[in-house]
């Protein structure tokens, strides 16, 4: 673990603007610097980076967070991993704590595997651009295939020498652990080399750690794999990777769209034509994990198929998983005999773009096509080919992309729209029974005594998406003043409200709400609020930096949504004391009456409240003959009404005069 202080340093130093510059472009804009937003895909740019209040919020998509929320974000950092990155960046150094002493060992020896492999790519890497062979051969191979030197040392390509074990004895004679090599799948078990007279290609996990590698033969005569890989281990579990993913990440994203093509070479290719959002199966059909790692990125895949009529069918059906999965399929299937890399060697790279842009096709359309001029003329063909149809549409869990579907296949298959659907909604509900019984299974298996019903994850995602964070569900008409009071105090408690008084904004607000202290409906609220009477009472900071930082992501969300939105309405604007447009940020030297104003405003509401209660106690305690509770009622029943009048008498001044 990473100690507090630790946190605490590298938050203080970490420039927001600095982080987010290295992955996104951004130009000056008053106090701001914007730019494009990276979490989603837009053409006039709402993502803002504000360097005096450390954070960057995008108006588009509602992202924002502090520099360590981006790197979370932008490159799928865990926590403890941004902060390493920051520290390192800012040269802080580390205090670790509660780390026991297996963890350490641990962390240090996946550390050690991942320097092996680094170790071994730069010595394929030297072989390939310093030995004569490597030079000759390895590296006139590349160039052949029009590999350029910048793709070929982007990608950490390399050359393993024709030699027994030229490698490892290097290795073992720098002081590299014998049994490490051999854990790598870089030494056999008689300590030979692995890979022999091979261009190797780096593999890279998603943070550019090199985890292992495929090597190609060269000699065309050897009777041996075409490509050799390193064997799974503990970096290594080939079912978890794409190839190229690293270098694709950040394209995907912007293009919303992943390329999927099978061999290494062709993401090489397309990279080097400027189509950077491309990763390889190598060779295999996706699988879940795969399809996940995608899915952070973009919900929309386009396979490029070797033209290999037999090969593409059998790899449909390993498709419907990704349907299932609510992702865009679409697919474009390339001349017979074509592969993504020599396709696009032979038209050029604005063809080739043209190409896939013309040929791509939904996949259920695609499947569709294929499977009926398979069947044509054969009646029971067909009506397989239409089963095989319906259960893939109705792997999308989406309905409505459903029927679109079902429209456009019964087009294009030539059958009533209504003969698809009654065949789909079958498949949907067999699915559904079928998931029913597993999640009772699992019901049972989890929770003997009470079964709580299982919401299916999509709805709850979109459920949560709509939520605002913080914001409570239920609408009393108060959240707007209770909004304010938080907005004021996360944005800038710490600010000197009366100079001559030397008392601070939360001082202020704190104070006058003594007596309405838990009135807060929203419970988000409320807890801020508390919290600020804590920070206050232990003499810490009240800032903005402390809520953009803080620890529970929604009350950082929250914090960062109300000191970023430009423009708010009251709920209520219609009634009298709420006319109250707020029409831009809080102006800083504006916070006086701002705080000032919104203090009485929440007061107002809440003594209004207070009043009603008490009023309703009265007539109960009255009811009851309880004259002494009547009688205290009544007196405070009093004081609430002269506050109340003061108040309307204050805010009727600042609204009207
Ligand atoms: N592959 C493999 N083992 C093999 C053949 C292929 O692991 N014996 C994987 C590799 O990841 C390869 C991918 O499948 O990149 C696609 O295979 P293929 O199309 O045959 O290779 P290409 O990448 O196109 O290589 P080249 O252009 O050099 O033929
Ligand atoms: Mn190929």
């Amino acid at each position: 673990m990473i100690a507090e202080k630790s946190v605490q340093e590298i938050l203080d130093t970490a420039k927001v603007e600095d982080v987010v510059q290295e992955f996104v472009n951004l130009k000056r804009r008053g106090s701001n610097l914007i730019g494009l937003c990276p979490f989603h895909s837009e053409k006039t740019p709402s993502f803002a980076v504000s360097p005096s209040k450390n954070i960057y919020k995008c108006f588009g998509c509602d992202r924002g967070g502090n520099a360590v929320n981006f790197l979370m974000e932008h490159e799928q950092m865990s926590f403890p991993e941004a902060l390493r990155y920051l520290a390192k960046k800012y040269g802080i150094e580390l205090e670790e704590t509660g780390d026991t002493d297996e963890a350490r060992e641990q962390r240090q020896y996946f550390e050690s595997l991942y320097l092996l492999n680094q170790f071994a790519r730069d010595f394929y890497q030297e072989q390939l651009f310093e030995t004569d062979r490597g030079k000759s051969v390895a590296l006139h191979y590349f160039k052949d295939r029009g590999f350029r030197e910048e793709t070929i040392k982007k990608f950490g390509l390399g050359y393993a020498p024709n030699q027994k074990n030229a490698f490892t004895q290097k290795a073992i004679s720098l002081g590299y652990d014998i049994e490490l090599l051999r854990k790598l799948g870089l030494t056999s078990k008689y300590d030979r080399d692995f890979f022999r007279d091979r261009v190797m290609f780096a593999i890279h996990n998603l943070s550019g750690k090199v985890i292992g590698f495929g090597g190609r033969i060269l000699n065309k005569d050897i009777k041996a794999p075409k490509y050799i890989n390193t064997p799974e281990t503990e970096v290594y579990t080939k079912s978890r990777v794409l190839y190229g993913a690293y270098f694709a990440k950040q394209s995907i994203r912007r293009q919303d769209e992943c390329i999927l093509v099978e061999g290494y070479t062709d993401v090489l290719s397309l990279h080097q034509a400027g189509i950077e959002n491309v990763v390889a199966s190598s060779g295999t059909s996706l699988t879940q994990e795969q399809i996940g790692l995608i899915k952070r990125y973009s919900d929309n895949i386009k396979i490029l198929y070797d033209g290999d009529y037999a090969g593409t069918k059998a790899a449909l059906r390993g498709l419907d998983l990704v349907l299932a999965q609510g992702l865009n399929v679409s697919v474009v299937m390339l001349p017979e005999g074509e592969d993504p890399d020599s396709y696009l060697q032979s038209l050029g790279a604005k063809a080739f773009k043209a190409y896939i842009d013309q040929e791509a096709k939904d996949f259920i359309l695609f499947k569709a096509d294929l499977l009926l001029k398979d069947a044509s003329g054969d009646p029971v063909k067909k009506a397989h080919a239409i089963k095989d149809i319906v259960s893939s549409i109705a792997r999308i869990p989406d309905p409505l992309k459903r029927s679109l579907f079902i429209k456009e296949c019964a087009r294009v298959v030539d059958v009533e729209e209504q003969l698809l659907v009654n065949e789909t909604n079958k498949v949907v509900s067999q699915e559904l029974r079928k998931r029913q019984r597993q999640d009772q299974r699992q019901n049972r298996r989890d929770t003997p005594e009470t079964s709580t019903p299982t919401v299916p994850e999509a709805e709850t995602k979109a459920h949560q998406q709509k939520a605002l964070p913080g914001e409570s569900p239920k609408n009393t008409g108060d959240e707007f003043q209770e909004k304010d009071i938080v907005r004021i105090l996360v944005s800038g408690g710490d600010k000197i409200f009366d100079a001559e008084e030397e008392i601070t904004v939360a001082q202020f607000i704190l104070g006058n709400l003594e007596d309405v202290f838990n009135e807060f409906d929203n419970q988000m609220y409320q807890r801020i609020v508390q919290e600020c009477r804590q920070l206050l009472l232990h003499g810490k900071p009240i800032n903005f930096a402390h809520f953009a930082n803080h620890p529970e992501e929604k009350i950082q969300q929250l914090a960062i949504n109300l000191n970023t939105t430009p423009v708010e309405y009251s709920h209520n604007w219609e009634k009298k004391w709420d006319i109250f447009l707020q029409m831009q940020k809080m102006p800083d030297e504006n916070f006086y009456e701002d705080a000032l104003y919104s203090v009485r405003r929440f007061r107002q509401r809440k003594i209004e409240r207070l009043l009603r209660e008490n009023r309703q106690k009265i007539k109960e305690a009255a009811v009851r003959g309880d004259e002494e509770e009547v009688n205290d009622r009544m007196k405070a029943h009093q004081r609430l009404q002269q506050v109340r009048n003061e108040l309307a008498a204050q805010l009727g001044t600042i609204i009207y005069s």
